[in-house]
């Protein structure tokens, strides 16, 4: 059986990922160091798999905690979520944000090759696309300005492990660039759990249907766009999570080297549809008013889905009333997220 090492493993994208490996038939180890998640999170994949998934409370940066991992495990592949990535804060931190995600990465890096393990699916996102309105998204399109750190840390980190790419041919590297990952497993046991107040839409509108905030502000109605709302690329996370099964069987059975993919619907979603298909989910209206514009929005983002369609055998196949539905099972079963869980 092929051992995955799953760093940021508890997170959102982690935890649904850890689903699909193990449907897969691959082995998990987790490493987390628990800055955004909580423990509670393993026991719901237990729930969920009736699995005990052999976890490290480490932080990705400490290379004895890692040794030790790699030491105890026959590790065959890792994927690297594990990463600070709320854009606001890293307009604000930007020390801690440079230092976490590219230290996390160069020493999961270091250990990958300490240890001869040549695959890695690494986390990019199409905000390494910049401000560029010339849509759908190729993989070739050229790479941005991002306009802040998180997305220079993702446009940075893609560019070291081409180097490393370069340097050590044996290695075999999927970057995935994710558009809007959004949604929450069936059960409603996991899901997306944001500390404070969300930056993200559907994380927001979610905690306005329940309640917990008066209002959604939507930023900007006179884009030109049908409705003058902004598109997103919304992407079910149990897709995403699949995504990554497939990226992995595909550098497993590939030629050495590193490629890129978009993960995404490859459709756009405006912010007033995403608001009516969350008011259809939950069955009443939700407040929202229209504020102005959020610096640094794009109109129109969405993905070319054509590279991972012929090379990955991927394709999306979850509906947007799909990914409001599974949003409002999970916040509706877990209206504090895991936080009023012992940890
Ligand atoms: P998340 O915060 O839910 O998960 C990240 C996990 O990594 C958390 O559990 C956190 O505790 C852990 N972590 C952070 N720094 C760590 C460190 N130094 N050592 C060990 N663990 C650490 O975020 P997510 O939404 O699941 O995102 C996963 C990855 O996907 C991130 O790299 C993120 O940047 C990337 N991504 C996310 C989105 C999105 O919209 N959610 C979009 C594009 C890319
Ligand atoms: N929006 C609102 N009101 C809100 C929140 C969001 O109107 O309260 C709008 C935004 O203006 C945007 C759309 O909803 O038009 C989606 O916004 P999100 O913040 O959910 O997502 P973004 O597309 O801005 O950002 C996402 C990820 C980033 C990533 C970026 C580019 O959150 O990490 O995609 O890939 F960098």
């Amino acid at each position: 059986m092929s051992t995955v090492l799953v760093t940021g493993g508890m997170g959102f994208i982690g935890s649904h990922t850890v689903i699909a490996l193990n449907e897969s038939g691959y082995d998990v180890v987790i490493v987390d160091n628990l800055s955004n998640s909580k423990t509670e999170a393993l026991n719901r994949l237990r729930m969920i798999t009736g699995k005990d998934f052999r976890f490290y409370r480490a932080d990705c940066r400490d290379k004895e905690a890692m040794r030790t991992v790699f030491e105890e495990n026959k590790i065959d592949s890792v994927i690297h979520f594990a990463g600070l990535k709320a854009v606001g804060e890293s307009v604000r931190m930007p020390i801690e944000y440079y230092d976490n995600n590219i230290n996390s990465m160069l020493t999961v890096l270091e250990l990958m090759n300490e240890y001869n393990v040549t695959d890695l699916v690494f986390s990019s996102s199409a905000t390494v696309y910049g401000e560029s309105e010339d849509v759908p998204f190729t993989e070739e399109s050229p790479l941005g300005m991002c306009t802040n750190p998180y997305g220079w840390t993702k446009w940075m980190i893609e560019q070291i492990l081409r180097d490393t790419s370069r340097a050590y041919p044996s290695m075999r590297i999927a970057l995935l660039r994710y558009f809007n990952p959004v949604g929450a497993h069936e059960s409603g046991l996991i899901g997306e759990d944001p500390n404070g107040i969300p930056n993200n839409l559907f994380p927001y509108i979610s905690k306005v249907a329940i309640g917990a905030l008066e209002k959604l502000t939507i930023f900007g109605d006179d884009y030109d766009t049908p409705d003058g709302t902004c598109l997103r690329d919304y992407i079910h996370v149990c897709d995403l999570a699949e995504g990554h099964v497939k990226a992995l069987r595909y550098i497993a059975t590939n030629e050495a080297g590193i490629d890129v993919f978009n993960l995404g619907t490859g459709k756009g979603t405006s912010v007033k549809e995403a608001l009516s298909a969350f008011e259809k989910a939950c069955g009443h209206k939700i407040p929202a008013v229209i504020g102005p514009r959020r610096a640094g929005d794009i109109p129109v983002c969405y993905a070319s889905t054509k590279k991972a369609e012929e090379k990955l055998g991927f394709r999306a196949t979850r509906t947007v009333e799909e990914m409001c539905d599974s949003c409002w099972n999970w916040q509706t079963k877990n209206p504090n997220g895991l936080s009023d869980k012992a940890e």
